[in-house]
């Protein structure tokens, strides 16, 4: 089954003076269960088309489906829930909280969906022994290396067990260990069923996904895995 669908996506960027034109007609989908890494050289696009896959953002034109509907031509109110529900996020810079500890970062979209405190820190906790932090749930960011908050972040994104992770440059703000420590969470994560979608630049990262899209001045030059569209 489709877990997402683009049909001629198109995305410019216009800010009154000069429009951008940046995915020139995205024909994209991903099935459930797979880890996809889009790559691509810099400015390609790839973050855009996942911002726009993601709910992140808006198309100019074309069609996005999530698990079969229509997610261009809904309200803002269905585009928050699908966006809590459906979808989580990893971002090269971790975006945590940093006044919250590691459970309390990753309670709050539990919260947000409605978990009372005392089952949004249980399952907190739950995901946050299974990306290897069980002992850090009381620290902070500041007390956390750039590896241990990147794994406090997949945590975060996986809690409310989305229909899809979306993971943009996750390890490029990570040394080589760090690394490897954030993309073993993303293997086991997806081995236990986890639909992921995954930018990155680097070929070492790419490669551990099972298909690798490639993108050029916004168009997919190759779907990987010998597929046409
Ligand atoms: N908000 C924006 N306004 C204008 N141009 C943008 C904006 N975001 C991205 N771009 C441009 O779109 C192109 C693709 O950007 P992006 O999707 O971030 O590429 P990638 O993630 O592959 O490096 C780049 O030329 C970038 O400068
Ligand atoms: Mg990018």
């Amino acid at each position: 089954m489709k877990v997402v669908e683009t049909k001629n996506l198109v995305k410019n960027y216009d800010n009154g003076e000069v429009i951008t034109k940046v995915l020139h007609g995205i024909d994209f989908s991903v099935d459930e269960g797979e880890f996809v890494a889009i790559m691509g050289p810099s400015g390609s696009g790839k973050s855009t088309l996942m911002y726009q896959m993601g709910l992140i953002d808006e198309p100019t034109s074309g069609e996005i489906f999530i698990e079969g509907k229509d997610v261009v031509n809904i309200d803002v109110h269905e585009r928050q829930q699908i966006r809590l529900k459906e979808l989580g996020f990893v971002f090269q810079d971790y975006a945590l909280i940093p006044e919250l500890t590691a459970a309390e970062n990753v309670m709050v979209p539990l919260i947000m969906m409605g978990y009372s405190k005392e089952k949004a820190h249980d399952i907190a906790q739950k995901f946050l022994e299974k990306v290897g932090l069980g002992h850090r749930l009381n620290n902070t960011p500041s007390q956390l290396s750039g590896g241990e908050q990147q794994r406090v972040s997949v945590a975060r994104a996986v809690a409310n067990e989305p229909t899809i992770l979306m993971a943009d440059e996750p390890t490029a703000s990570l040394d080589t260990n760090m690394s490897e420590q954030v993309m073993d969470v993303l293997k086991d994560l997806n081995k236990a069923g986890q639909t992921i979608i995954m930018v990155t630049h680097e070929d070492i990262y790419g490669k551990m996904a099972q298909r690798v899209v490639r993108l050029r001045d916004g168009n997919i030059e190759d779907y990987g895995n010998g597929k046409k569209k």
